[in-house]
């Protein structure tokens, strides 16, 4: 098996950094050693990568990305083969996808539907949530077989999107329930879409199209309600509750007073989030905002809510850095929604962005290394039963490297990513730093400004329960 040796790096975990070398033995890491030891102990490697200067973490692990996600009448616009690549040249070395039921639909066959469309298709290492657009006894059921025999251990419920994901509040305590008897999370689109629906049919009879009425007609207060009803339910159901995509700092507030009473129940936030605002970019001219409509939406910077998104990252009341990767091109895509803004796709493409950008909490002091690491990395892994395979280097894990260039600049554009999609809503932004090269199981996927990976690489990864819970 080959071996490869990492040399003269700053090595930056979840716990803080220090100075080894890594030595790789075929697709898992062999063993960390004091810098030199390689040669007292007469170690002989048949590749050697030298980081002088440079950090080497563990592979990102994305915990929410929607590869050709059906949206809207729509699909997502990468596919395993372009996401996963993207991905692999942002830093991330696993992605967490989610297989898609909806109402009426089999789970165990949308699951296989999924797995059709990765298997041998990815460039880097990929796992399953499932979403449960349709809790009958049917699904439950399935849940049970999933945690069981899949490697699945979370299921996404929405509160929004009535008549396609959503789910009441009877069919999320059940799934609760069941979840909860298997040990499994459940993770929470929370925002009322009931309510939320009543605002958009009165805005657009107002007449009111524009992208950014999208922010509008979804206020914080939908999504500080409905956060708050999942924790009761969740509290009720004693399941492990994880929040997905949160923007709203009221909503977060209602996380962290769960956590304050030893609730477990985490909170994910995604840096279009911390980034992107409505003053700034829901109200560009024309139709611009829509490159920026999501769900949650982009709140108001005027609020403090990017500000405070940044301070629960610090005080782990937000645990989860994701992009909730959704990429829809702007032509034909987002253009569904001109004169309607309800029929803008939601979604955001990001996969390619997130180590980097989330670095920037490090350069700001908004962050530490560790911390920059333990978001984006260990505590992903962690959180969905992935660790100590990946989020981790240590001997015995995955050799899922990433090599970090701190001196090193990166231009985000169109022209220059690798995502599929015709705009980059980070189109412009100057990086410090810049993700230098990556191993995927010990093969190297990106190095010198070139993808060297191929697609296929990337295996199906099973997961074990959450090793958060108490
Ligand atoms: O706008 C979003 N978030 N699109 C993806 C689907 C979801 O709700 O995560
Ligand atoms: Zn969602
Ligand atoms: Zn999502």
């Amino acid at each position: 098996m080959a071996r490869t040796l990492i040399t003269n790096g700053t090595l930056i975990s979840a716990s803080g950094t220090s100075k080894a070398d890594v030595l790789i033995d075929g697709e898992t890491i062999a063993a960390l050693l004091e810098p030199g030891q390689s040669t007292t102990l007469g170690i002989v490697a048949d590749r050697v990568i030298d980081a002088t200067g440079k950090y080497v973490l563990p592979g990102g692990v994305d915990a929410h990305t929607h590869m050709e996600l059906p949206f809207g009448g729509t699909f997502a616009s990468d596919t395993f083969e372009t996401g996963s690549r993207a991905a692999a040249w942002g830093g991330t070395t696993t992605i967490i996808d989610f297989a898609v039921q909806t109402t009426g639909a089999d789970v165990q066959e949308s699951l296989a539907a999924w797995h059709g469309k990765a298997d041998g298709e990815c460039a880097i290492d990929y796992a399953f949530h499932q979403i449960v657009g349709g809790v009958d006894d049917q699904s439950l059921k399935a849940m049970r077989y999933l945690v069981d025999h899949e490697g699945i251990s979370s299921f996404k419920l929405f509160m929004a999107y009535p008549g396609v994901f959503y789910s009441d509040d009877g069919q999320i305590l059940r799934a609760m329930q069941t979840a909860a008897d298997m040990g499994a999370m459940v993770m929470m689109h929370a925002e009322n879409g009931i309510a939320i629906d009543v605002i958009i049919r009165q805005m657009l009879e107002k007449g009111q199209t524009d992208p950014r009425s999208h922010t509008d007609s979804r206020p914080v207060e939908m999504e500080e309600e409905a956060t708050n009803r999942a924790i009761l339910l969740a509290k009720v159901a004693k399941c492990p509750l994880y929040v997905v995509h949160m923007s709203a700092k009221e909503a977060v507030d209602t996380v962290a007073r769960a956590r304050d009473l030893g609730a477990n129940v985490f909170g994910e936030t995604c840096p279009q989030y911390l980034y992107f605002s409505y003053e700034e970019h829901m109200s560009r001219p024309g139709f611009e905002g829509a490159k920026y409509v999501c769900s949650t939406p982009i709140r108001r910077r005027s609020e403090g809510h990017q500000e405070a998104l940044w301070r629960y990252l610090r005080t782990n009341d937000l645990s989860v850095v994701a992009t909730d990767h959704c990429p829809f091109c702007f032509k034909e895509q987002k253009e569904l929604g001109v004169g309607d803004f309800s029929a803008i796709p939601n979604g955001i493409g990001g996969v390619e962005h997130r180590m980097d950008t989330i670095y920037q909490g490090v350069v700001h002091g908004e962050l530490s290394l560790a911390r920059w690491v333990e978001l984006c990395s260990t505590t992903p892994a962690r959180m969905f039963g992935l660790y100590p395979k990946k989020g981790v280097i240590a001997p015995g894990s995955d050799a899922d490297i990433v090599i970090y260039d701190p001196d090193a600049k990166t231009n985000i554009s169109v022209k220059t990513h690798h995502m599929n999609m015709d705009y980059s809503a980070y189109e412009g932004m100057v990086i410090d730093g810049k993700v230098d090269t990556v191993l995927s199981r010990g093969t190297v996927v990106i190095e010198n400004d070139a993808y060297k990976g191929r697609k296929g690489h990337g295996r199906y990864v099973r997961r074990g329960l959450s090793q958060y819970l108490l």
